[in-house]
């Protein structure tokens, strides 16, 4: 079911209303500086309109995984100074939701205020009701703009939308959820996804998903250690998951076809000794070396796959890829992606660790998620709480 969306409501719901707005400000921090903030600037399409039409906007967001209450570490009002360039206005901070209402009612239309961290207060992971109901008194209707946050049952993301009417998607969360669910419903073929990574355990059910779907799947990562070894080859000191083993095993026996393969991997004896690697082919790995990237002629195998691909799904990198050699595979699908969009396929990037591999591609892409477990949750075929919480178009 189709969910409404902001463009579905007539202005006079918008007009001098507080919108109360779930955002995903997750952003990564280091020595206080925000080093992506490609999630602040998803949110301003939403916020800029909600602007425009005249609502006071209330933004609630979580920052990192606190524990035990407030911490400086990850207080929301460290972000403010970084968002409000970017919003090119200024935004008021709300410390406690529980006294917050006052503020929000004396904002002028078109304000904008930022609610202290929702894992802050301890009901927030436990989606409770009266935390809900706090969140409630800051809003008049309720705006869920989070796609990030989508695959969690929070208070501030499915309680909270059962209080405010209307209760509907934001613009960044309509767009995810309009890709995604294209790949899921009628994708372009040939259909091709890849994943990557370290671990088969973490994408399986995305994997059995996917697999009816695509017509090829093309793993790379450690997972693809896990394979190799299910075929009986010898990998080394590779990563590999041995209670998976009989399930790579049974994959292999029913989708083999679909199922592709590195070729060769690059391998070092380990990570610190990155000098020392070289490519060899998948059935030549020695032991006491360990598999840290895809070889080369797996990069040209799976280029010619892809160009050739109408859709293409893409998560999980092919190696190490933080640490350069081993960064060559991962680097060798993200030009694949650009060249098949090039030629018209539709090319969507799934969030985590994926995206740090396409910065800066990202125009050259056709959707980079926002959402790293909710896209892969979503492709799993799950319901996202903070999707299904809000009303049906
Ligand atoms: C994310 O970055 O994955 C989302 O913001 C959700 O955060 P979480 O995994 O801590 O729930
Ligand atoms: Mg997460």
């Amino acid at each position: 079911m189709k969910k409404k969306s902001l463009r579905d409501l007539p202005p006079q719901a918008l007009d001098g209303k507080r919108a109360l707005t779930r955002v995903d400000f997750n952003v990564p921090i280091k020595n206080g500086k925000i080093t992506d903030d490609t999630r602040l600037r998803a949110s301003l399409p939403t916020i800029k309109y909600l602007r425009d039409k005249g609502a006071r906007v209330v933004l609630l967001s979580h920052l990192g995984r606190p524990k035990g209450g407030p911490d400086p570490q990850f207080s929301l009002k460290q972000i403010v100074p970084e968002f409000e360039k970017l919003l090119g206005a200024p935004v008021e901070f709300i410390p406690d939701p529980a006294n917050g209402a006052a503020t929000t009612r004396r904002m002028p239309r078109g304000g904008v205020a930022l609610v202290e961290n929702t894992r802050f207060w301890p009901g927030e992971e436990k989606n409770d009701p009266d935390l809900a109901k706090t969140f409630a008194t800051l809003g008049d209707l309720y705006v869920n703009d989070a796609f990030g946050s989508a695959h969690r049952a929070h208070s501030s993301t499915e309680a909270v939308a059962h209080l405010l009417k209307p209760a509907v998607s934001g613009f960044l969360m309509e767009r995810e959820l309009e890709y995604l669910g294209q790949l899921l419903e009628n994708p372009k073929r040939p259909f091709i996804a890849v994943l990557g990574g370290a671990k088969i355990s973490g994408k399986i059910d995305v994997i059995r998903s996917l697999l009816p779907k695509v017509d090829e799947l093309l793993i790379g990562g450690a997972m693809a250690c896990t394979f190799f070894r299910a075929l009986g080859l010898e990998v080394g000191d590779s990563l590999v998951e041995p209670d998976r083993l009989d399930l790579a095993r049974d994959l292999l026996a029913t989708s083999g076809k679909k199922l592709i393969l590195p070729r060769g991997a690059v391998i070092a004896p380990s990570l610190e000794r990155a000098k020392d690697s070289k490519p060899v082919s998948a059935d030549s790995i020695p032991k006491g070396w360990a598999v840290f990237d895809i070889d080369e002629p797996t990069q040209h195998d799976f280029r010619a796959r892809l160009v050739r691909a109408r859709t293409i799904f893409w998560n999980g990198p092919m190696g190490v890829f933080e640490t350069p050699p081993f960064d060559a595979g991962t680097r060798a699908i993200a030009n694949a992606l650009v060249e098949a969009g090039k030629k018209g396929a539709v090319t969507v990037v799934g969030g985590g660790d994926s995206v740090a591999a396409v910065a800066g591609m990202e125009d050259k892409l056709t959707h980079v998620s926002t959402g790293g477990g909710a896209s892969l949750e979503f492709l799993e075929g799950k319901e996202l709480p903070g999707v299904a919480a809000l009303e049906d178009k």
